[in-house]
């Protein structure tokens, strides 16, 4: 049979891995799809550096729409990144009949609903392993492997970038922004790094693990995000003496209320294996109520671990493409016409445990009073850390840490604002959600 064809629309890090994953793998591949897949056309602005790439293997076209327009080509795969001539090119190639393949989860986050909509109703393929946690076939696991379950919560290291910068800070005590550059140049920050560093990156992924996890729209726009910048050298100490290490989480539960959706530092405890994955590496823990707790691990990032998860999207659209649409696996896992309308809660709604910092006045009465503030709140204390004292202008000064049980989120904003208008509380407190994952 002939081969399918493949346009290549940036051919950047992922891209080139792709067209070397491809080459290397052609016969593996080949016998797994049931017919050749080559990539016959690529663009990109710098046609020469493109060029220098492929060979003569491929044709180079400086403008994308070229390989649209080519009738020869039956997937698209768009790896140029952003949101808005990458939302054109797909909502073109799909307009076009052209099956895509993206790894762009700013784009599906964001765009989601409106591309995959398209693309149901022309009865073509849109598929995006790649765009969440890299090389790990979590949307294949959530999708496909796990759909016997109600899926109860989804919670994982998603982001390479701010995984390696905690560990190095752990492990080494560097600074954040030494440890920021080293990642940029090691490649595996994304072409803003505010997009990795202050959890926009992960709240992409979760936002799309949430939809398939529990059949609802994409909704990034909903999503809670926080990122790591604020986060002190100190409270990663301190977490470790009480057990805990801290990750950039991204979590999305089914709760009675609707669907939480949030993204920032946790407190992990030290002894599960997520919170033992170190460096650019992701993680993503799912529990259904057949299969119970599930864990998935690899490279979340670089060329070629993600060309494999693009690669084995193609593989997928080249064993279906012949598939009536009707018999495909649903984009969003769920049917179209059975998305469900959970709302996502907004944060104050959130049910979890806290981590406390506060900078105090070292005096009599200081703890009882933090804590009775807790208490009138109904919220119970789990553990307390209190350091020894230092003199500052005098007079002594301590950190105390606590950590509370279950709450909820809105019910804890009350009591943190109360306490910051306490007198002896001496600077701004550091407030840290802790998840058992259990
Ligand atoms: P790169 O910046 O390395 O590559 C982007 C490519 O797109 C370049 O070849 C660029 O070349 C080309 N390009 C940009 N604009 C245009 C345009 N207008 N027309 C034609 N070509 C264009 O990015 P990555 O390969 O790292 O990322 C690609 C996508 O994959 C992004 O959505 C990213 O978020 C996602 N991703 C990346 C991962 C990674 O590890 N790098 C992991 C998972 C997902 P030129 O400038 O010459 O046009
Ligand atoms: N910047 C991303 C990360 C790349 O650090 O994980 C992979 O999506």
């Amino acid at each position: 049979m002939k081969p399918i064809q493949v346009g290549l629309i940036g051919i950047g890090t992922v891209g080139g891995g792709v067209f070397e994953v491809l080459r290397r793998n052609q016969e593996e591949i080949k016998r797994r799809a049931g017919r050749g897949i080559e990539v016959t056309m690529v663009s990109r602005r710098d046609q020469a550096k493109a060029r220098a790439m492929v060979g003569e293997d491929a044709k180079v076209v400086a403008d994308p729409r070229d390989i649209i327009r080519n009738p020869d080509i039956d997937i698209v795969v768009e790896l140029i990144g952003g949101y808005t001539l990458a939302r054109e090119l797909v909502l073109e190639a799909i307009a076009a009949g052209k099956h895509v393949v993206t790894a762009n989860k700013a784009l599906l986050a964001v765009h989601g609903t409106e591309i995959f909509q398209a693309a149901h109703n022309k009865g073509v393929m849109v598929a995006f392993e790649a765009a969440v946690a890299g090389g790990i076939p979590i949307i294949k696991a959530l999708r496909e492997g796990l759909t016997a379950n109600q899926i109860q919560w989804v919670a994982g290291i998603i982001n390479g970038t701010t995984n390696f910068i905690l560990s190095e800070m752990r492990d080494k005590g560097l600074d954040f922004d030494v440890v920021l550059k080293e990642a940029q140049r090691l490649g595996y920050a994304e072409a803003d790094p505010t997009f990795d560093i202050e959890g926009v990156d992960a709240a992409h992924k979760a936002t799309i693990m949430s939809a398939i996890a529990f059949g609802i729209p994409v909704q990034f726009d909903k999503a809670y995000v926080e990122g790591i910048t604020k986060l002190g050298a100190a409270d990663i100490k301190y977490a470790e003496q009480l057990g805990y290490r801290i990750k950039l989480l991204g979590i999305t539960k089914r709760t009675d209320k609707g669907v939480e959706l949030r993204v920032h530092p946790s407190l992990v405890p030290a002894q599960r294996l997520i919170a033992n994955v170190e460096g650019a590496m992701n993680a993503v823990m799912v529990q259904g109520d057949a299969v119970g707790t599930t864990l998935y691990y690899g490279k979340g990032a670089g060329a070629e671990p993600t060309a494999s998860a693009v690669v084995a999207d193609l593989v997928d659209i080249t064993r279906l493409h012949t598939a009536d649409p009707q018999n495909r696996v649903p984009h969003l896992a769920f049917q179209p016409d059975a998305l469900s309308n959970l709302p996502v809660l907004p944060m104050e709604e959130v049910v979890t445990s806290y981590y406390l910092r506060l900078r105090v006045a070292d005096q009599a009465g200081v703890l009882a009073k933090l804590t009775g503030l807790l208490a009138d709140a109904n919220i119970s204390i789990d553990a307390i850390l209190q350091r020894e004292a230092d003199q500052v202008s005098g007079a002594n000064q301590t950190d105390v840490i606590i950590l509370t049980h279950d709450t909820r989120e809105g019910n804890m904003n009350v009591v943190l604002k109360q306490m910051q208008g306490l007198p002896t509380v001496l600077a701004p407190i550091v407030r840290i959600r802790k998840e058992e994952l259990a």
